[in-house]
């Protein structure tokens, strides 16, 4: 199996429902085979512009390009045939419950008139794909929510897209379902290098899958890099938010009563790659006083490192009259970003 991936562009892009403003200046492209991410908080305009792709909506004004060709020219028919290359998966899957999951695989093969033999023996192959061969007879109200969003990837598949449209497809499904979605999403965009667009409100979905990432707020896209700048350097207060949610870097609630109760000088530091934390460790020391980590974690995205600490200062043993802890701060201050932790 092996497809190409489409080129997505949006060109000046706007969108009005009456008097409502839900899109306004896009402009993005997303190159064949690339997973793009779209997040942004509720009402920010994230489904309709997913819906913009597939011509559910028309734009006001602007382009959306498809391997070049605008679709806003194009007659219902012609949609219809274009939305046969791009598949669509759903928050709550969206399965016919009458069918069981290898008629619901065969739905769209169905519509595109494919006769029966074949269309059965394409599905039994895609739903071995997504690993579910043996689920074949199984009706929606018998498999679990990972198993349902697999059967919509499959029928997803089953006209061999090269543009896969997410919007929240793994909202309703708990961390480890999810990780196994996107662990699949990730096999199709790398064995059929089918695009991918995945709208969600989830940090750690864009972290775990995409390879660039847009921020949209209010119908604007107001960020937009690989994971990895946006996350080590976001521009916008938005994408500070997100960055900090999908790390849980700062003690929170319980974790930061406990945090504080422990005493000492706490501040959070920004760990990038070419942060040396035993240089941080030196740097205290040399104003007599320990940075211990009490808090936080370090991971790895698109292979570099990213993470936020909390340290714990407080005066080296046998140097509490002379530690100076405002100069250790000042002094790790010099080789990486610092924030002090409100209390
Ligand atoms: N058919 C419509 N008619 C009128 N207004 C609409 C319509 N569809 C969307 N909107 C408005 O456009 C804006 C963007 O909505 P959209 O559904 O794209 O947001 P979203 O980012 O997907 O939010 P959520 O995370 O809640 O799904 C909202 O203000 C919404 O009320
Ligand atoms: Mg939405």
């Amino acid at each position: 199996m092996t497809n190409k991936g489409t080129k997505l562009e949006f060109r000046e892009l706007n969108k009005k429902f009456g008097e409502v403003t839900a899109l306004t200046d896009i402009n993005l492209t997303v190159e064949p085979g690339e997973i793009l991410g779209v997040i942004g908080y509720s009402g920010a305009g994230k489904s309709t512009l997913i819906r913009m792709i597939n011509g559910l909506e028309k734009p006001t004004s602007g382009q959306v390009l498809l391997d070049g060709t605008d679709i806003a020219g194009m007659s219902e028919r012609q949609l219809r045939g274009l939305r046969r290359h791009i598949g669509m998966i759903f928050q709550h899957f969206n399965l016919f419950n009458s069918r069981n999951a290898i008629r619901n695989v065969e739905y769209p093969l169905e519509l595109a008139g494919v006769p029966k033999a074949k269309r059965r023996a394409r599905a039994q192959e895609l739903l071995e794909f997504v690993g579910l061969g043996d689920k074949a007879e199984s009706y929606p109200e018998q498999l679990s929510g990972g198993q349902k969003q697999r059967v919509g990837i499959a029928r997803a598949l089953a006209t061999e897209p090269t543009l896969l449209l997410a919007d929240e497809a793994t909202s309703a499904l708990d961390p480890e379902t999810t990780a196994g979605v996107l662990d699949l999403l990730r096999r199709i965009n790398r064995e059929m290098g089918v695009t991918i667009v995945l709208i969600t409100h989830d940090m750690s979905v864009v972290r775990g899958i995409a390879d660039r990432m847009a921020i949209m707020e209010l119908g604007s896209i107001v960020e937009t890099g690989s994971v990895h700048e946006v996350f080590a350097n976001p521009a916008t207060e938005v994408g500070r938010r997100f960055a900090t949610t999908a790390l849980r870097d700062v003690p929170i609630g319980r974790e930061r009563e406990s945090v504080q109760r422990a005493g000492g000088r706490l501040i959070t530091i920004t760990v990038n790659d070419g942060v040396d934390i035993a240089a941080l460790s030196q740097a205290a020391a040399a104003h007599g006083t320990t940075a211990i980590i009490a808090h936080g974690a370090v991971s790895n995205v698109q292979s570099k490192s990213y993470g936020r600490l909390t340290l714990r200062l407080s005066p080296l043993e046998g140097q509490e009259n002379t530690a100076d802890i405002d100069a250790a701060v000042a002094a790790i201050s010099e080789l990486t970003q610092v924030e002090e932790l409100e209390s």
